[in-house]
């Protein structure tokens, strides 16, 4: 089982380097199915993630090219096929993107239903109705979601709750449709505004991508284009937190700080330094973390995908914290993981108090999720002693490099790659 092995408590300096959002080029990717292309994607991070999608797409008929820059060029001249295979979906729900795209252009979608994962379930309930209020015929046979519609019709649809794949799946599919599309409650996320502004590059007409409500006009066809993704939020807020917690000094680059305004203004709470040049944050922690509240919440709110690296922050900050996670029902599977180091959490709902303490100690941790994985790390890092992660394949899903560009910063982290036996 792979594993890192950490020995804690050295102090971290040096800069890091942001790669492109992972949650940006799942979609976009999937986009590419929209056009025949060929389509130039630039800043895509090398991730597990990433080449499963680039599986799913080959296994629609898409042709996908890889240069020596790393730059992705993606082509389907001779059309795609509508069924994703379940062996490569059930590894990675945000297949479940090319439902829109298949449907937008072939009419017809046969999409493996993902199932949930260890933070919720995670149901695409809201993907669904949105398709059949384009005018899909949607089933469900053998666990595949089947959506088949003679033509898309665009229409207004009112969103139960922002979902931000729903935003996406739905954005795809009337950008193809007849007539306007109108979300309303719609996800505002930079990747949302990223695969509008990649739609917009080919031909589509999106207005209103990070706001509330998104207006979709939609076109015939779309045409090739060359384009560079956003940088991954959630990845320089991780490190933004390690800086917090490192005895030393982390330069997040390539980073868009406005992408990142609720971690930041966490952060600083927290009394935390940062300093800011261009499209660089300069993240340092020259005394104990103090102690806050936060509840996770759809962008432009706290993100759920910073909770874990906050909670391992807050273990050690001077007084109690509180944290609610709002947006998915069992993602606190690290606070297990935390107390086995010393911390002092308890859970109450969607709740957990956190009372600092003034130590970690090194344990046997599992990473349990991708971000708790890189919380687990962060715990490691700061902690008294050696941590073992297991099961830290979750990590490589969503962070390139991610042990080589931490030990840069002068950390000693061992990685063993497991036999396989995930
Ligand atoms: C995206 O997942 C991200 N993944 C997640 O990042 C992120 O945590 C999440 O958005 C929230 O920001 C990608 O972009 C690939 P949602 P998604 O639909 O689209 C409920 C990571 O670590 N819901 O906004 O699946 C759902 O159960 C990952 O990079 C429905 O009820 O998130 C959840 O409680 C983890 N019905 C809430 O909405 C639906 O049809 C948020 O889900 C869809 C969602």
């Amino acid at each position: 089982m792979s594993r890192m092995v950490i020995d804690g408590g050295f102090p971290l300096s040096g800069s890091v380097r942001i790669n492109g959002a992972k949650n940006s080029a799942l979609p976009i990717m999937a986009a590419s199915i929209l056009c025949q292309g060929p389509i130039v994607l630039k800043n895509i991070p090398k991730l597990n993630d990433v080449e499963t999608m680039a599986k799913v797409l080959e296994a629609l008929g898409i042709k996908i090219q890889i240069n020596d820059c790393g730059d992705w060029k993606l082509s389907s001249f001779s059309g795609v096929n509508e069924e994703a295979p379940y062996e490569l979906v059930k590894t990675m729900r945000a297949s479940f993107f090319v439902m829109g795209p298949l449907l937008a252009r072939r009419k017809c979608a046969r999409v493996p239903l993902p199932g949930g994962c260890a933070i919720g379930v995670r149901p695409v309930n809201i993907h669904l109705k949105g398709f059949e209020a384009l005018g899909a015929r949607v089933g469900l046979d053998a666990g595949y979601a089947v959506a088949k519609a003679d033509k898309l019709i665009g229409t207004k649809v009112h969103f139960d709750f922002p979902s931000v794949g729903a935003t996406e799946n739905l954005m795809m599919a009337a950008t193809l449709a007849e007539g306007t599309t109108i979300i309303e409650n719609a996800a505002r996320e930079p990747e949302i505004e990223d695969l509008a502004d990649f739609i917009n590059s080919m031909g589509g007409k999106i207005k209103g991508a990070g706001t509330p409500t998104i207006s979709i006009d939609g076109v015939n066809e779309l045409g090739s284009v060359e384009y560079k993704i956003i940088p991954d939020r959630i990845e320089a807020g991780t490190f933004m937190v390690l800086g917090a917690l490192s005895k030393g000094a982390i330069s997040v680059e390539n980073c868009i700080p406005v992408h990142s305004g609720a971690v930041i203004e966490k952060l600083r709470e927290m009394g935390a330094c940062l300093d800011f040049q261009d499209s660089r944050v300069i993240v340092s922690g020259k005394k104990r973390l103090l102690p806050v509240e936060l509840k996770t919440l759809p962008f432009p709110g706290f993100p759920t995908d910073m909770q874990a690296q906050f909670m391992v922050a807050m273990c050690l900050a001077g007084g109690t914290s509180i944290i609610t996670e709002s947006v998915f029902e069992n993602r606190f599977m690290h606070v297990g993981e935390l107390i086995r180091m010393g911390a002092n959490l308890s859970i109450r709902d969607r709740t957990v108090v956190i009372k600092g303490v003034e130590k970690l100690k090194g344990a046997p941790l599992v990473a349990t999720d991708l971000r708790a994985g890189a919380a687990m790390v962060i715990a490691g890092l700061v902690a008294d002693g050696r941590t073992e992660v297991s099961k830290v394949h979750h990590i490589h899903r969503g962070y390139q490099n991610f042990v080589e560009r931490i030990n840069a910063l002068g950390a000693k982290i061992q990685y063993f790659d497991g036999d396989g036996d995930e």
